[in-house]
């Protein structure tokens, strides 16, 4: 096992995913390939669905965060599960339509939604759009009133909080592009403006605090502060509020160094938390929604390159060059996202080399990692980036105008196509 259960060595010494051989994986479907193990995406799913439903009782609704990695067979997937999802853009809504995924189970995100992204909402009938902000909550509602439909909705909300400090810091994330912040008292005139607005009705709350969050401190303190909103809006407003979706953000190891934590403990001690601000606060608990991404794809992943060079820099360091770079993945370049390497056809001999890797695009930032520890390496290697399942495929780019590599599906040692490769014809389709 390397990392995660579903990364193993066989009797090659070749790194299986998900059972399958990804030497063989590279020769069948050709590198770089992002690789999904669905069986994983599954138990996550599963796993989050159990945990919400001891934790919120049945109708709990987890939304899979679809912006993480989202393509047609991703949504089938959530819908077999049993999952909600989380669409943020008009593109993510048509191919979840594509999937006939049911509208109901949709919330509809984004902090600046065109008339026609809310026109595409409404023609599909979503279940909830969760309003950002009021020119959005006007437009929601003459758009609902023009069709002579009741839009159920949410607001997002700002609690003020900085996850990566462990108590709330009031003020932290007030000024931010999304939602309203409580701080201000904009959240208190919003939730006013959205009672009274015509072809809408207010459900619930929205907040995310962030992502790749390992604590439940930031869970506990967001969801203190939202009860007490939740109970200041009954008593200055009159208006109960049945939902509250406290977002997306636990945390995915990354590499040996990154803690695996237990999403069923978390979901379970965000449950009790609520429940006890709610009996303090004396209202009525809500439905909770939770909206991972991440965590519910992130080590499922894993992408395949072949390596095309070894550059050793006599006093400075080693490079190791792949066929792919930060058009499939710009987590290295934009955050400095740690991950794990290895050279698949070797997985099972030290990795005591260390090694900067290196993308084709033509731009020195154009890197996947730097200083990891890896096998020695040769030209026509195939080398595995592990956990790529999250942000990878979706922030892919044709920077260079390289294609953007194929989604391969595994389940049970066999592979199948969900993305095909795109092709150089692909790339220049739409060039007058
Ligand atoms: N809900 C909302 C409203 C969000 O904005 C997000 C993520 C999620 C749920 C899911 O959060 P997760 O469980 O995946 O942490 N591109 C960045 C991550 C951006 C996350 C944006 N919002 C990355 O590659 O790390």
């Amino acid at each position: 096992m390397i990392l995660y259960p579903h990364f193993d060595v066989n009797e090659k010494g070749h790194l299986t995913i998900g059972g399958a051989d990804a030497v063989e994986l590279a020769e069948r479907f050709g590198t770089p390939a992002y690789i999904i193990d669905e069986n994983v995406v599954r138990a996550r799913c599963r796993e989050y669905l159990t945990a919400a439903a001891e934790s919120f009782g049945k109708d709990a609704l987890p939304l899979y965060a679809s912006k993480a990695l989202c393509f047609t067979e991703m949504y089938r997937i959530a819908k077999e599960e049993g999952m909600g999802i989380d669409c943020v853009s008009s593109g993510e809504l048509y191919t979840a339509r594509r999937a006939e995924f049911p509208a109901e189970r949709i919330y509809f995100h984004g902090n600046n939604k065109t008339d026609a992204d809310i026109a595409l909402a409404m023609d599909m009938g979503v279940g909830r759009i969760v309003v950002d902000n009021t020119d959005e909550l006007d437009a929601v509602s003459a758009e609902a009133l023009r069709r002579g439909i009741t839009q159920g909705i949410l607001l997002r909300i700002t609690p003020g909080i900085d996850p990566h400090t462990h108590r709330a810091v009031v003020t932290g994330n007030v000024d931010s592009k999304f939602g309203s912040a409580i701080a201000t008292g904009q959240a208190l005139e919003i939730v006013q403006r959205a009672i009274n607005a015509s072809g809408v009705e207010l459900v619930g709350l929205h907040c995310h605090i962030g992502s790749q969050i390992f604590d439940i401190e930031p869970f506990s303190d967001a969801a203190d502060i939202m009860v007490r909103f939740i109970a200041e809006i009954k008593e200055k407003l009159g208006c109960e509020i049945r939902e509250l979706n406290l977002g997306g953000g636990l945390g995915v190891a990354y590499t040996e160094d990154d803690a695996q934590i237990s999403y069923a403990d978390s979901i379970a001690k965000i449950g009790k938390i609520v429940r006890s601000f709610c009996s303090e606060h004396n209202i009525t608990a809500p439905r909770v929604i939770l909206e991972p991404g991440r965590s519910l794809v992130a080590a499922a992943g894993a992408t395949l390159y072949t390596v095309g060079s070894v550059k050793e820099i006599t006093g400075f360091r080693n490079y190791i060059s792949v066929d792919g770079g930060m058009p499939d993945n710009p987590r290295y370049a934009l955050y400095q996202s740690q991950y794990t390497a290895l050279i698949a056809n070797r997985a099972s001999e030290a990795r005591d080399y260390v090694a900067t890797l290196a993308g084709r695009c033509c731009e020195s930032g154009d890197l996947l990692g730097e200083n990891m520890k890896i096998q020695r390496a040769k030209r026509g290697d195939i080398l595995a980036v592990l956990v790529t399942g999250a942000y990878n495929y979706s922030m892919a780019s044709n920077y260079n105008r390289i294609p953007r590599p194929p989604v391969i599906l595994v389940k049970d040692g066999e592979a199948r196509v969900a993305v095909k490769r795109e092709s150089f014809e692909d790339i220049v389709r739409n060039d007058i």
